[in-house]
Parts: structure tokens; sequence; C-alpha cells
């Protein structure tokens, strides 16, 4: 997928409150891509920096990735709000 076609699609970024998940969560939210942004609490600093960019938009969750339950529950959550999720580059899903 090129950067041209991030424009609409929405990624589920886990571990996005710092280090390489925030980076992906910005450099995706700014090639036009919604974010669903989860951390273990929920990252309303990237959220709200992502806002204020104006380009793609951001939906912070907190969600361990650990619990089955919790990311069915963010994943849900950011479907409903941007209608679909079309990719989910996870840099904590090691801990899994
Ligand atoms: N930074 C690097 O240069 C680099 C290079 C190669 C690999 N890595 C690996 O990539 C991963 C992330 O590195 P980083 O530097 O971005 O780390 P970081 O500690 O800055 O960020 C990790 C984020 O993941 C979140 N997190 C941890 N457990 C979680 C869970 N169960 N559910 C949801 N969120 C969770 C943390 O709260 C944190 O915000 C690490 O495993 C690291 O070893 C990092």
């Amino acid at each position: 997928m090129s950067y041209t076609d991030l424009k609409g699609k929405t990624i589920f970024v886990t571990g996005s409150a710092s280090g390489m998940g925030r980076q992906v969560a910005l450099l995706l939210a700014q090639q036009g891509a919604n974010v669903g942004a989860c951390d273990l609490k929920e990252p309303t600093e990237v959220a709200e920096q992502i806002n204020a960019l104006g380009q793609g938009k951001c939906l912070p969750l907190a969600c361990n990735v650990q619990s089955p339950k919790e990311v069915s529950a963010a994943v849900k959550k950011v479907v409903e709000t941007f209608g679909s999720l079309d990719g989910k580059p996870s840099d904590v899903l090691h801990l899994t």
C-alpha cells in the first residue's frame, strides 16, 4: 500500500502513547489515515496532536493487547467510529 492509498483508510495502532507506536500513529494520520490509537491508558495526548493536524482523525482507546476481550471491544469501537478497519501495524503484539 503506497502512502497515497492511506486517505480514508483506518489503521489500528497499538502502543501508541509513546515510542514507535506514537510515531507510527502520527505518520499514518499525516498521510490521511484515520487511527484507532490504543495503549494501556487512553493515549489522549497523541490523539489531541493528531486531531489538531486536521488530516486523519484519531480515536484514543484504553486497551491491553494481552486481553482478547479488550482488543475485540476496541476494534469494534474503531469500526463503529470510522466505518472500517484496514490495517494494524502493531508494535506490542510480541507481548501476547
Ligand atoms: N525503539 C526502537 O528503536 C526499537 C527497535 C526495535 C524493536 N523495538 C521494540 O518495539 C517495541 C516498542 O518499542 P518503543 O521504543 O516504541 O517502546 P515504548 O515503551 O516507548 O512504547 C511501547 C508502548 O506500548 C505500550 N504497551 C505496553 N504493553 C502494552 C499492552 N499490553 N497493551 C497495549 N499497550 C501496551 C506502552 O504503554 C507504551 O506506550 C518494544 O518491544 C521494543 O523492544 C524498539
